[in-house]
């Protein structure tokens, strides 16, 4: 699809990922909805991507409060509909971590990684059932992480699940009913080289710390995607 004047929504937009996400569009002339729980941070995303000559909207909304969700997605409405989601918003919850992290805890996990994307394409689906053809299928990326491959143990087994539940997601959406109307894809992405990211593996002992995915590989598979993947893709970025 073309990403030139599309409308984009990317949440988790504020910082780490999603702005470069958010910014990687507009430079391909998207206008970018950049929500985000932390208001301000998402003000400023809007202000980069505005600096790229294109509209820039910010949209306070913590993806786990389901409210927060469908007033995102009623906004997006209100500027004529969006033509791309980023679910991008993700994350493990610092603390004890299952079995030991007691159900709130976990539960949020799941929320935060699996629930908020699933309740987020469905009100896009919705939308765009009702305001175009099949001509034109619309682009929907949700960012995974390797945590969802694999066979060993994980620190953080419902980070693992939830990203693994999102991948699975993503390929059953590959229906030819959906994807007539979106095109649901997924970036699985190892550690990326994020300044937390730099911070937590330099406190690793030189033998367990991981490579790096460089930020702009992983903004240029979400890009590709949009502009070119396939209903059901997952790219994996090691
Ligand atoms: N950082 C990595 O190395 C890495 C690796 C693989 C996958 N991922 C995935 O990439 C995505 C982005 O990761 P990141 O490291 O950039 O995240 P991050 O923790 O740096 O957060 C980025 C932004 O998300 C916002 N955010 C957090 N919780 C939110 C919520 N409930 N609602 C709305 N916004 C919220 C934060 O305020 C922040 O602005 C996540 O889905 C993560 O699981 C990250």
């Amino acid at each position: 699809m073309e990403i030139r004047y599309a409308l984009a929504v990317v949440t988790g937009a504020g910082g780490g990922l999603g702005r470069e996400i958010a910014v990687a569009l507009a430079r391909r002339g998207a206008a970018v909805v950049c929500a985000d729980r932390d208001r301000a941070a998402a003000d400023e995303t809007a202000d980069l991507v505005r600096q790229r000559r294109v509209s820039g909207w910010s949209v306070a909304c913590d993806v786990t409060e389901e409210a927060d969700l469908r007033a995102l997605g009623a906004r997006a409405l209100d500027l004529g509909g969006a033509d791309v989601l980023v679910n991008n918003a993700g994350g493990w919850t610092p603390g004890e971590q299952y079995p030991a992290a007691p159900y709130d805890a976990w539960s949020r996990t799941l929320d935060l990684n699996l629930r908020a994307p699933m309740l987020l394409t469905q009100l896009f689906l919705a939308d765009l059932e009702r305001r175009r053809g099949p001509q034109r299928p619309a682009a929907v990326v949700n960012v995974s992480s390797s945590a969802a491959l694999g066979a060993e143990g994980y620190g953080s087994p419902e980070y693992a699940a939830a990203k693994a539940g999102l991948v699975r997601l993503t390929t059953a959406l590959g229906d030819p009913a959906t994807a007539a109307r979106a095109r649901v894809m997924a970036v699985v992405p190892g550690w990326i080289g994020l300044p937390r990211a730099h911070e937590e593996r330099a406190a690793l002992p030189p033998a367990d710390r991981p490579p790096l995915v460089p930020p702009e590989a992983v903004t240029r598979a979400v890009v590709q995607l949009v502009a070119y993947g396939r209903a059901g893709e997952v790219v994996e970025l090691f």
